[in-house]
């Protein structure tokens, strides 16, 4: 296991990932009942902007960096503007901190979950889960268990609460994720066909993307959309240029959201140049 968040954290697919993931958590919110997140692949949850890996990349520079040099209100208009406040809220004050940080998953999580929500995460790189745990380990609603994704995935579904979201954001290290993943969301939704899915993948062959979704919907998995963002032209072998997100059971109202948010993104992540997104219904609204 290679993978570091450490060099990609503020990279436009986390803007675009953490920007729609704070969308489920505030509808979540909307109703008393608790619910439950479960972040399979949680990462450290804060990532020094200044890190020798993060400087290394770059990455964030053209991701975050961008967004908040836009002015959001006058480029993207009100209605989108209140849309992003909530990730902003968020991220923005740490950026402005001194290290800068940027916010991991469990970390915008807990900021958003009230009190009885309860997060479970897995983390299975050694340091970032000491980092987890000194970052979120005394919020009484956080529970970290250092066991593979796809075990997890199969130990806490379906949690007790019966409302909540899983968030499955593996690093595609491994070269048949795409293949491994499918049959684990398969069998996970079968356990809570209520659940809200969220799963997060990069785009660097179209083909095994279209699988994937093939997949879940010749398995019968309904309401399943797909959303995608491109920022520059995919290069083989270049870096990532396309984000993607399938998400089983999103809230009413959501794909609204998506269809406003990621034309107003892929402006500035494109740098102004080409970008382009997709709302897609794979199966059933
Ligand atoms: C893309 S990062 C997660 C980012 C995080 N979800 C966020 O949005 O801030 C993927 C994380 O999964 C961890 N990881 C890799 N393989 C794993 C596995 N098999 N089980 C659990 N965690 C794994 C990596 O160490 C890394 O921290």
């Amino acid at each position: 296991m290679n993978y570091r968040h450490d060099f990609h954290a503020g990279n436009f697919a986390d803007v675009f990932k953490h920007i729609l993931l704070t969308r489920v958590l505030i509808h979540l919110a909307q109703k008393p009942k608790p619910y439950r997140v479960i972040d399979t692949h949680a990462g450290s949850s804060l990532y020094d902007l200044t890190d020798e890996r993060a400087e290394k990349t770059g990455e964030w520079r053209s991701g975050i960096a961008r967004l908040l040099a836009t002015d959001v209100a006058a480029d993207f208009g009100d209605e989108t503007a209140a849309l992003l406040e909530p990730y902003l809220a968020i991220v923005t004050p740490l950026i402005e901190g001194n290290p800068p940080l940027y916010p991991g998953s469990p970390f915008i999580a807990l900021r958003l979950m009230r009190p009885d929500d309860k997060l479970q995460c897995c983390e299975l790189e050694p340091a970032a889960a000491e980092r987890l745990k000194a970052n979120c380990g005394k919020d009484k609603r956080f529970r970290l268990a250092e066991l593979d994704a796809y075990v997890g995935l199969r130990a806490f579904i379906p949690p007790a609460e019966r409302r909540g979201l899983v968030l499955i954001d593996p690093p595609f290290e491994r070269p048949d994720e795409f293949e491994a993943l499918g049959p684990a969301v398969f069998e996970a939704w079968r356990k809570w066909t209520t659940g809200i899915f969220f799963i997060w993948y990069p785009v660097k062959d179209p083909r095994r993307v279209d699988r994937f979704f093939a997949g879940l919907c010749e398995k019968g998995v309904k309401r399943l959309l797909r959303l995608e963002l491109q920022i520059a032209a995919s290069i083989p072998d270049g870096p990532l240029a396309r984000t993607g997100l399938a998400i089983i059971n999103p809230p009413f109202g959501f794909d609204a959201q998506a269809e406003r948010l990621l034309p107003a993104l892929a402006s500035p992540l494109s740098n102004r140049q080409s970008g382009s997104y997709v709302v897609e219904w794979k199966s059933g609204e």
